[in-house]
């Protein structure tokens, strides 16, 4: 049975999903594998979501990044989730931390594995890693893998699902490496996206397997929208802004190692350098969506590291189909490896993430709805966003069908500081805000950046702010979140309109 999956010495501890669920006790940590609804724990969170229905059980979930196949929605429902990290994309869930029933720990993804390394915020007692198979060398991960080697190396008992709708050659894609501890650390030994430095499967005692469960369900498909007017003219100035780098002499035909943040508009924007003439393009990623596997195809991009591909379900069927084709120009390693401040710094990445706004000195906010409630989390843009060599915000200029302005007086929340942001793009425009004092940031944000309908109130803001409080960052300290106020009394920033 699965014998090709398996070493034959460990078919007895195959067992079903419902039994294996019984090994969880209620105030347990487990670590589940799953990063970008890839690779993810499928069996298991609906096993415990189910015993929940006869019995109190909380727990603390620890993931990569977001699980697929509803499994956050599921076991939030079920009232499992005592406190959850580090980031999410379920609206079950996030309705759920909205109101304050389940503990949210919005983390940077290159830090949760140091943090359970001190304990915070509790030793991982299980860990449910999703697997292709099993063999002498340990572990061998499916579409991501995120925090699954650390969570192997702490959890006392690791739950393997294996999966059987998973091709058996996606052995090799993966290298496992993991920082040894502090003070002793050494450098990480890697100088090129390209290198291996690790081993293809996560090590593992079979002692410590409790149970292995067979499973056969697919990643869910990406959910992203496919590029549109806003998004393709979006493209278009990241594309100019990258050829003025090459024509100034910062950066070689073949630009710096690329890193593309999750969602709709960071993927539709890589998917324009297809229309662009840059060759030998190089990765250095968290996730691979749509877009990356369409410049490996166009042959523009050479190499691509991250920590999970995450496809749609068309080109999930291509990239299996030509799996042997890929691997030789794709590695999959530990997230702490593919975001970890080091890396980004030394290889001087281009980052590209998504805002959700941002403000008109260059402060972002990618993670909270109106200053209070969350959207999915900050991920790994903060990771790459301080480190990068070039750290690129996008997004539409207006929201809900105009009523937000996604560049207002002053964000509502901030995940990225001023300092840490060197380009913020929108379908209007780019502006370039390196070299550049407070005051000389925000007329080139309004003018570049602004939807029309809203530049004029911002030209005000600004120019009265000047007048009036003045210093470094001027604000109207009185006036700086009525955007949102008026957006959350009236459903619409439009009534802060002043004449033009
Ligand atoms: N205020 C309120 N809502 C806003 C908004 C704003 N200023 N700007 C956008 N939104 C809403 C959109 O209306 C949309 O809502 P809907 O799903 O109900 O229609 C939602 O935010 C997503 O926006 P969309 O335009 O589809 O963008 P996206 O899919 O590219 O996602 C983020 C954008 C910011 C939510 C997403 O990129 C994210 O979670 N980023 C943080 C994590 C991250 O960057 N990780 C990557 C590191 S590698």
């Amino acid at each position: 049975m699965h014998c090709e999956r398996i070493p034959s010495s460990l078919v007895d501890k195959v067992m079903s999903a419902t039994e294996a669920a019984s090994l969880f006790h209620t105030g347990m940590t487990i670590g589940m594998s799953g990063f970008t609804r890839a690779g993810d724990a499928k069996a298991i969170p609906r096993a415990l979501a189910e015993r929940a229905k006869t019995e109190a059980l909380r727990f603390t979930v620890v993931t990569g990044a977001s699980l697929g196949n509803d499994s956050d929605g599921l076991m939030a429902e079920a009232g499992l989730l005592e406190r959850r990290l580090p980031f999410q994309v379920d609206n079950v869930l996030r309705k759920k931390i909205n109101a304050g029933e389940v503990m949210f720990i919005d983390q940077h993804l290159s830090e949760t594995v140091e943090q359970l390394r001190a304990g915070m915020p509790g030793k991982i007692d299980i860990a449910v890693i999703e697997a292709a198979a099993i063999t002498a060398e340990g572990i061998i991960p499916t579409m991501s893998v995120g925090n699954s080697a650390s969570f192997v190396e702490q959890a006392p008992q690791v739950i393997i699902e294996l999966n059987t709708s998973v091709p058996l050659a996606l052995a090799g894609l993966h290298d496992i490496y993991l920082p040894a501890s502090r003070p002793a650390r050494q450098p990480i030994p890697l100088t090129d996206p390209a290198q291996r430095i690790g081993t293809r499967a996560i090590p593992i005692d079979p002692s410590r397997i409790a149970a292995i469960v067979i499973t056969d369900t697919p990643d869910s498909p990406s959910s992203v929208l496919p590029p549109d007017a806003e998004t393709n003219a979006i493209a278009g100035h990241v594309i100019a802004f990258l050829e003025g780098e090459v024509v100034a002499g910062r950066m070689g035909p073949e630009l710096a190692p690329l890193q593309a943040g999750i969602g709709t508009i960071a993927n539709a924007v890589l998917h324009g350098l297809t229309r662009s003439s840059f060759r030998n393009l190089t990765m250095f990623s968290e996730v691979l969506q749509d877009s990356a596997i369409a410049l490996l195809d166009s042959g523009q991009l050479a190499f691509a590291s991250a920590s999970s591909i995450t496809l749609s379900s068309a080109m999930n069927v291509r990239f299996m189909r030509d799996l042997d084709r890929y691997r030789s120009r794709i590695v999959l390693r530990p997230q702490e490896i593919s975001n970890h401040p080091e890396l980004v710094r030394r290889l001087g990445l281009i980052a590209l993430n998504t805002a959700l706004e941002f403000d008109i000195y260059g402060n972002v906010n990618s993670t909270h709805v109106g200053g209070t409630h969350m959207m999915n989390g900050i991920g790994g843009s903060g990771d790459f966003a301080r480190n990068a060599q070039v750290s690129i915000f996008v997004t539409k200029s207006i929201a809900r069908g105009g009523d937000i302005s996604s560049v207002v007086p002053m964000v509502s929340h901030v995940d990225h500081t001023e300092h840490d942001v060197d380009v913020l793009v929108t379908e209007y425009g780019l502006a370039d805000l390196r070299g550049l004092a407070p005051r000389e940031r925000a007329p080139l944000i309004i003018e570049h950046c602004v939807h029309p309908d809203y530049r004029p109130a911002l030209r005000e803001y600004f120019s009265r702010a000047c007048a009036t409080t003045g210093g470094q960052t001027p604000h109207l300290l009185s006036e700086a979140l009525s955007w949102h106020i008026n957006y959350a009394e009236h459903k619409t920033m439009r009534t802060v309109l002043s004449p033009a």
